[in-house]
């Protein structure tokens, strides 16, 4: 049977995990039918543009960079946020490429990161019950009845709030310096003396700048020392915002969700048979799936019968989030039975998603430590395959926030409480993120 790739609707068939329960259909689609008038985010072909990037990761000829928050917010779409999330990706990105010798793919995990899947559907406080927050995509944060219900309109607002991101991002790197690597001491000004890792990111870029001069004195200046590509992705999970989104290119005549140039299933809206798969199957795009520890493989070469019968390359990138302690008994045999088949995918490690755990005060929080276990067993695995690392997929802020523990400036489970505020899962603070990305550069060097 042949598939008609325009069917976009096929999903609304087949059973959906994680979707709000709208209180008011007919609000519903009146918000619908408006975000389908609404412009594109990003284009096709620049989305075309990010799988070549992906491909080449998949052939270990670049490393994946994907990140921000866990759940980004309304309020949070600010200059000053913005900036700092950006700022912090583009340092991680100079110490990879420059002390990992590696051209860097940057993702921000921004300008429509959203909706939030849930273990539970309800939360409950001091024996109230109500139901769970989602993302500021579908209700609020706050813990009253009346913000947690689910409200159509904020599907325009977390368009109109992306489109504000994505537009302060397009700025800074364009007219904004952050392209600029001669300008790679300026980024870190506010954070020198404050932080081991400010001050290891300034002698990096001092060396940075006698290479930029010798090349200079050589004649040379490529383009990539002033200009940065930067894509956006986020789990899209709210089924009705992302096919409201989802444009037929006029080039190809094929459909692109044109609400971020990449897009993700989550782990836990994976079902082979659910409107997920069924949705991401039609557009486009480059996508992900994670994939947790208890991923059979037949599941993985299943999702990629699905997700890529013509294996296409970069098309498909598997992000694993398995546990530092699960990482190296769940994601050989994996990986092995994948490249076996001849399925060509980019492997990325998100070390955040299986090393959450409650600290004493209550706060959801992870450790640096095991996120770098998990890294290093990542790196492990594909190594002793002969398979390539492609990237990490992680969870962070630009500002100086106490959601992790570890680093080299370091917090521990008593100072949580400080500075907290992330509306999802805890995320790597700038320098804990820096100090991430100098030891996964050192792991990439030294294999
Ligand atoms: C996430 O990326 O925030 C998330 C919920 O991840 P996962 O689907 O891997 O649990
Ligand atoms: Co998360």
């Amino acid at each position: 049977m042949t598939r008609d790739p325009i069917d976009l609707d096929v999903w609304r068939r087949l059973p959906a995990a994680q979707q709000p329960d709208w209180p008011d259909r007919a609000a519903l689609d009146e918000v619908v039918a408006e975000l389908a008038t609404l412009p594109p985010l990003v284009f096709a072909g620049e989305c075309d543009q990010l799988k070549e990037r992906l491909a080449a990761a998949s052939r270990g000829e670049a490393f994946v960079l994907q990140g921000g928050d866990c759940a980004e917010t309304f309020a949070g779409a600010t200059a000053d946020a913005v900036r700092n999330k950006l700022k912090t990706l583009l340092q991680m990105a100079v110490v990879l490429t420059y002390a990992g010798s590696v051209p860097v793919v940057k993702i921000g995990r921004l300008a429509g990161q959203f909706a939030k899947p849930r273990s539970k559907p309800f939360e409950v406080r001091d024996g109230v019950e109500l139901p769970a927050y989602r993302g500021d995509m579908v209700n609020g944060f706050d813990f009253t009845p009346e913000s947690r219900v689910p409200d159509p309109r904020r599907l325009l607002r977390a368009y109109h709030s992306a489109a504000v991101t994505l537009n302060l991002c397009r700025a800074f790197i364009t007219k904004g310096g952050y392209a600029d690597l001669r300008q790679v001491h300026a980024w870190n000004q506010d954070f020198v003396a404050e932080s081991p890792a400010g001050q290891r990111y300034e002698r990096l870029a001092r060396d940075i700048d006698k290479a930029i001069q010798f090349m200079h004195a050589c004649g040379a200046d490529a383009p990539e020392f002033h200009t940065v590509e930067l894509y956006s992705s986020h789990e899209a999970l709210i089924l009705d915002y992302d096919r409201a989104l989802t444009r037929v290119d006029s080039r190809t005549g094929l459909p692109y969700d044109v609400s971020a140039h990449m897009v993700w299933i989550g782990e836990r809206t994976r079902q082979l048979d659910g409107a997920h798969v069924e949705f991401f199957s039609r557009i486009r795009n480059p996508i992900g799936v994670k994939l947790g520890p208890t991923t059979a493989p037949e599941d993985a070469l299943a999702l990629i019968d699905r997700l890529n019968p013509d294996n296409e390359p970069g098309r498909l990138t598997f992000i694993t989030r398995m546990g530092a302690t699960k990482i190296r008994d769940a994601l050989p045999t994996l990986v092995e039975k994948v490249s076996t088949s001849g399925a060509q995918v980019t492997w990325i490690c998100d070390p955040m998603h299986g090393n959450t755990f409650e600290a004493p005060s209550g706060h959801k929080t992870r450790r640096l430590d095991d996120i770098l276990d998990e890294v290093v067993g990542f790196f492990e695995v594909h190594h002793a395959l002969g398979t390539h690392p492609g990237g990490i997929h992680i969870e962070f802020t630009g500002d100086d926030v106490t959601e992790c523990v570890g680093g080299g400036h370091p917090i521990d489970e008593s100072d949580l409480g400080l500075r907290y505020e992330t509306a999802c899962d805890p995320r790597l603070n700038r320098s804990q993120s820096l100090d991430l990305a100098f030891r996964v550069a050192e792991l990439y060097r030294s294999n």
